[in-house]
């Protein structure tokens, strides 16, 4: 049945994954983000901003919600301002509105005591959602990937693409990670809406594959047709980049990455039905090489 969903940080790479399917399945979707702006036929984009409250009267009338809000380095606004603030008042403004419907968008491996604080908020942000008393899911994505996406289609493709005779790798580069296709995120979105066995559950979203972070660089080398070696570079060294400002790493990305980010798909496949698309198969057309586009 079409439904009215607004999607709190939507204009971005996931929100613009999720919005394609949700048109495509007759629902109604207003996206609210801090510019308004985005590139989905059929959506209706408005100005708001979770963190300070401002345009979230939008949100009266949705059947339901999805906070996509995220950052992944503090530039202009705080991990605490948009993981936790920005959820704090959306739930806030659901309750005023009456809207009962919360897809609550985290991350993998959020939790407290690790020394990252995006993971920190993040976990504090699924503790309020959980505490609400809305009819609320939780979606944990691992890394994503799809057109759009930051760590292939840029950090990674950066990586390779730097002026060195060699590919500098953080350490042994062992970390795990299991990255899932943003258009399967999209079908457990989708999904999520119809079944009520999702209501008070969290979902880790995971792909088909795991993969050391040192196999994701070698693939990416490798689809982009480049041959130079990877060479492991001291853990330290990343640390002391990390730490100057500016820095194309941050120390929680650096913290994150070290902390691998892969989990069990059981629970998930037991309600969803997703495509599990490959990595594989989506890199060429999310790294831009011709012939790929699809
Ligand atoms: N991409 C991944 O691999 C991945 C993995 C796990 C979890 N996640 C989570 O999934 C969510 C979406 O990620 P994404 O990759 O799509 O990020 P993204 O491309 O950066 O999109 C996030 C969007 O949030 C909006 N936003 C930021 N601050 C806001 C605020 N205060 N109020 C309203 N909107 C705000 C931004 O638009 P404006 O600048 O216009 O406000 C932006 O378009 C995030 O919560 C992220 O933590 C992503």
């Amino acid at each position: 049945m079409a439904s009215k969903i607004v999607l709190v940080g939507g204009s971005g790479f996931l929100g613009t994954h999720l919005a394609w399917a949700l048109i495509a399945a007759g629902h109604e979707v207003s996206i609210l983000s801090r510019r308004g702006r985005g590139p989905v036929k059929g959506v209706r984009y408005l100005e708001a901003n979770a963190a300070t409250g401002k345009g979230l009267e939008a949100i009266a009338g949705a059947d339901a919600v999805g906070y996509l809000a995220g950052i992944i380095r503090e530039r202009e606004q705080t991990f605490e301002e948009v993981h936790v603030e920005g959820v704090r008042k959306v739930l806030d403004a659901m309750q005023a509105a009456g809207s009962g419907r919360l897809l609550h968008v985290s991350a993998l491996g959020a939790r407290p005591g690790t020394e990252s604080r995006y993971f920190e908020t993040k976990a504090r942000g699924e503790k309020l959602v959980e505490e609400s008393g809305l009819q609320w899911t939780i979606f944990r994505p691992s890394l994503v990937f799809g057109q759009g996406d930051e760590f292939f289609s840029k950090v990674l493709k950066g990586l390779v693409r730097l002026p060195l005779p060699f590919i500098p790798l953080i350490g042994d580069g062992h970390y795990p990670f299991r990255p899932v296709w943003a258009g399967d995120v999209a079908r457990a979105f989708l999904q999520a809406l119809e079944k009520r066995q999702t209501v008070e559950q969290s979902y880790d979203l995971v792909g088909p594959k795991e993969y050391t972070y040192k196999d994701l660089v070698r693939l990416v080398r490798d689809t982009l047709g480049a041959s130079k070696p990877l060479i492991p570079l001291p853990v330290t060294l990343f640390r002391l980049v990390a730490a100057l400002p500016g820095a194309p790493l941050t120390r929680d990305q650096l913290a994150m990455l070290l902390l691998g980010n892969t989990g069990d798909p059981a629970k998930m496949l037991e309600v969803f039905e997703l495509s599990w698309r490959h990595l594989e198969n989506e890199l060429p057309r999310i790294l831009g090489i011709k012939g790929a586009e699809a």
